[in-house]
């Protein structure tokens, strides 16, 4: 597998990272970007890191040579001649993928496997502009690829599935945890993790806890390490608001999914977070960081609620088969670090628990938003558990 030689079109933040990770397990790789400047970027980036890699001592300069010396940044597609894989990680627009598919197809082997990292779009629309599209899957890596040990393995609705087996072993042979998922707007972690988010904005619309408290309720109390508004801000409101937007939208105007006006409301003020200097947080040197409101019951309420609701969601994409148990929790433990894999926190809490938590929910509010799922429903009926 070592041999194989793999193909990364776009160098930006995921390209570049996708080459440093095939490079690492020994592949040489071609890299290639439409534009000049990407390129030069990319590599100076790539030598910073392994610099850096170097003087933490994580691997020897003649490693970190050898590593740089296996990618080939190239001006053309038709370097890919020889490649086992490309993996695409261009702009996130379906035509622009669809082109590039195409333009890919004339340059590649009939058995050069053509893998797409999109985060939003349909792989299986991505597929059905090739000829031979049983050879197209996605391949979802995280940011940054270097670091985040979670790929998402994507076989659209045309992929043979022995090209999925085969990108599976290739992936975990770099070292990769993957998991396999269905072709569905947010595949497993952008899907579930949405109530993390969408929770806490509609607990801090609603006026029952401010920004700081209901990230001090998730960290200190839910376990998570960072809570949903830091994260948010970490992320880039513009970035997680045009993911929550399209899960929304490429769900038929699913009410569970749907986006805040708040966080839009940021988005056109240009709060974008960290990277913008000022989110739902300051940052800078001088800014005060806001303090929590030390109640412990005002903070295990919350926390109940959005682990409830993200129990639910993680129930409904198990029951919709959007992924199996163990992909589930590994997802979102090992792509997003959740401290517990939901399905099994369902099960440390008690379905029936989970069950009346969403009932009291959905009977306050009477949204279709706060629905139980119908797998945790039957499961309190007959006592049973994920594990
Ligand atoms: N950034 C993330 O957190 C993240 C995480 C997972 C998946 N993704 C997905 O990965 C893909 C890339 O994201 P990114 O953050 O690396 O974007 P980016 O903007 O950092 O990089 C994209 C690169 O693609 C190049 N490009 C654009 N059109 C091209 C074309 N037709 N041919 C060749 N190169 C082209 C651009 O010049 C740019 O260098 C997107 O599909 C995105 O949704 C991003």
């Amino acid at each position: 597998m070592k041999n194989a030689i793999i193909g990364v079109v776009g160098a930006g933040a995921m390209g570049t990272g996708i080459a440093q990770v095939a490079a690492t397990a020994g592949h040489d790789v071609m890299l290639y970007d439409t534009h000049e400047d990407a390129i030069l970027r990319s590599r100076d980036k790539l030598l910073r890191i392994l610099n850096r890699l170097v003087e933490k001592g994580r691997m020897t300069d003649t490693e970190a040579k050898a590593i740089f010396g296996r990618i080939y940044f190239v001006d053309t597609l038709s370097a890919f001649g020889p490649c086992r894989m490309v993996i695409e990680a261009i702009v996130e627009d379906l035509s622009i993928k669809r082109e590039l598919f195409v333009e890919l197809e004339d340059q590649v082997m009939d058995s050069c496997i053509l893998a797409t990292n999109t985060s939003s779009l349909s792989v299986t629309g991505i597929a059905s502009a090739c000829r031979y599209s049983d050879r197209v899957l996605g391949t979802h890596f995280f940011n940054p690829p270097a670091l985040m040990k979670l790929v998402e393995i994507v076989p659209a609705v045309q992929t043979d599935p022995q090209i999925t087996e085969y990108v599976t072993s290739l992936i975990t042979s770099w070292g990769k945890i993957t998991v396999e998922t269905q072709d569905t707007p947010g595949f497993i972690v952008n899907r579930i993790a949405r109530p993390f988010y969408s929770e806490a904005l509609r607990i801090l619309d609603e006026g029952i806890a401010d920004v700081p408290t209901i990230d001090w309720a998730m960290t200190d109390f839910g376990g998570f390490r960072m809570g949903p508004f830091r994260l948010m801000d970490y992320i880039g409101h513009d970035v997680n608001y045009r993911i929550t937007e399209g899960m929304y939208h490429s769900y038929y105007e699913e009410p569970r999914y749907k986006p805040s006006f708040t966080q839009k409301q940021l988005v056109d003020a240009g709060y974008f977070g960290r990277k913008s200097g000022k989110g739902f947080y300051e940052y800078g040197d001088t800014s005060d960081q806001p303090a929590p409101i030390m109640d412990k019951k005002l903070a295990k309420r919350i926390k109940n609620r959005i682990i409830t609701m993200l129990i639910n969601e993680a129930a409904d994409a198990y029951y919709l088969k959007i992924a199996d148990r163990d992909a589930i929790d590994l997802a979102m433990t090992k792509g997003v670090n959740y401290p517990k894999g939901l399905l099994q926190w369902a099960d440390d809490i008690g379905i029936k628990k989970c069950v009346k938590r969403m009932d009291d929910l959905f009977d306050f509010y009477h949204e279709t938003r706060y629905r139980c799922s119908p797998i945790l429903r039957t499961m309190a009926a007959s006592g049973s558990r994920f594990y």
